[in-house]
């Protein structure tokens, strides 16, 4: 993997919606030659709640029989919270993917396809009232986080948010690392959220394949005590920790078994409980 320095592209220049649940790029930024995050008008009836995803995509190429072109579409996190008036995505680049081999080409003032209806279960109405809310993040499993960590009710709701987040090299962790240092001096989020209500946040980046401050899996860490002393925090407990969980398969099982070893129970929007999970791609 190659770290790039982020190279952002921004100022807007809606054009006319050409494709069926248009929107226009506003901004696209390049982490890593596998990451990246773009920007995008919003549907002005679009209500989401911070942490859902929707299918978003481009058009397909022709079928070669009947020469007719439908949307290619993937399941996307929002990124950006359920203020914003913008949406934000934070995006994998799949060299042969149907789509975003090509996703990862878009520029200021493209337009891509948004569907909208928001789904998902990273949402706090999925999980009972707590003390603690934890974060667990692989990869670009960050994403519904991004959109949480610039949520107010996640401040309102708990006195501390723990967000871990575990990719295999440094560069994978920018993105998440350059919003959480932005809460701080963000005037609009301090403003909307509460004055320091970055204090809350305890942020807990580690790498397993590239050399970092801190190496490992988050599952491993924990499992030591580690990652507990890092943090100077007491172990999970059901009665004051929430959590969500957003990475791959093997890690959401792995971690969703220690969930419940530390006696949490699985919520859902129909049927909240102590904690949550989604998968951050289909394997
Ligand atoms: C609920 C949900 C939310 C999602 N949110 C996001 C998101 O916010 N950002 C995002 O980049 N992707 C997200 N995905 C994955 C996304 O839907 C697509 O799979 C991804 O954009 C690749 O599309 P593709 O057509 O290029 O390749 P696909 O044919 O979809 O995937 C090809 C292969 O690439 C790998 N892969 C796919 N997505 C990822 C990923 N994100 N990280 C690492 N490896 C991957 C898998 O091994 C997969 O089999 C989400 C998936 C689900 C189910
Ligand atoms: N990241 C890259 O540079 C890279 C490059 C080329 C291709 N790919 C391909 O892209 C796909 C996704 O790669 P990705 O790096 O985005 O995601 P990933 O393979 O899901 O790994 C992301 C992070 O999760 C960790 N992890 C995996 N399983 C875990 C578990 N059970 N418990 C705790 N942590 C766990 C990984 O640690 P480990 O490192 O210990 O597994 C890694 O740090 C893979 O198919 C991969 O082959 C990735």
């Amino acid at each position: 993997m190659t770290e790039q320095k982020p190279v952002t592209q921004t100022a807007a220049t809606p054009a006319v919606p050409t494709l069926p649940d248009a929107q226009t790029v506003t901004g696209v930024t390049h982490y890593t030659d596998r990451l990246f995050s773009f920007r995008c008008t919003r549907p002005a009836s679009l209500r989401f709640r911070s942490g859902e995803f929707v299918m978003i995509g481009l058009m397909g190429d022709p079928d070669p029989k009947t020469g007719k072109v439908k949307p290619l579409l993937r399941a996307y996190s929002i990124a950006s919270p359920s203020w914003d008036e913008e949406l934000e995505f934070y995006s994998i680049k799949v060299p042969d993917g149907p789509l975003t081999s090509r996703l990862q080409h878009i520029s200021v003032g493209d337009e891509i396809i948004l569907r909208p209806k928001p789904v998902g279960t990273l949402v706090h109405d999925a999980l009972i009232p707590g003390k603690r809310i934890w974060f667990f993040a692989t990869g670009t499993g960050f994403a519904p986080f991004a959109s949480l960590l610039r949520e107010p009710q996640t401040y309102a709701d708990y006195d501390e948010v723990i967000i871990t987040h575990t990719c295999r090299e440094a560069g994978e962790l920018t993105y998440g690392r350059e919003i959480i240092e932005s809460l701080k001096d963000d005037e609009l989020l301090n403003e909307v959220i509460g004055e320091g209500f970055w204090k809350k946040i305890k942020y807990y980046p580690t790498t397993t394949r590239e050399p970092s401050a801190k190496m490992g899996r988050i599952t491993d860490l924990m499992r030591s005590g580690e990652a507990f002393t890092d943090l100077g925090v007491e172990p999970l407990c059901s009665q004051n920790d929430r959590a969500m969980i957003c990475g791959n398969l093997a890690f959401n099982l792995e971690l969703k078994e220690m969930l419940e070893d530390y006696g949490l129970a699985e919520g859902a929007n129909s049927k909240p409980a102590q904690y949550v999970v989604e998968k951050a791609f289909l394997d």
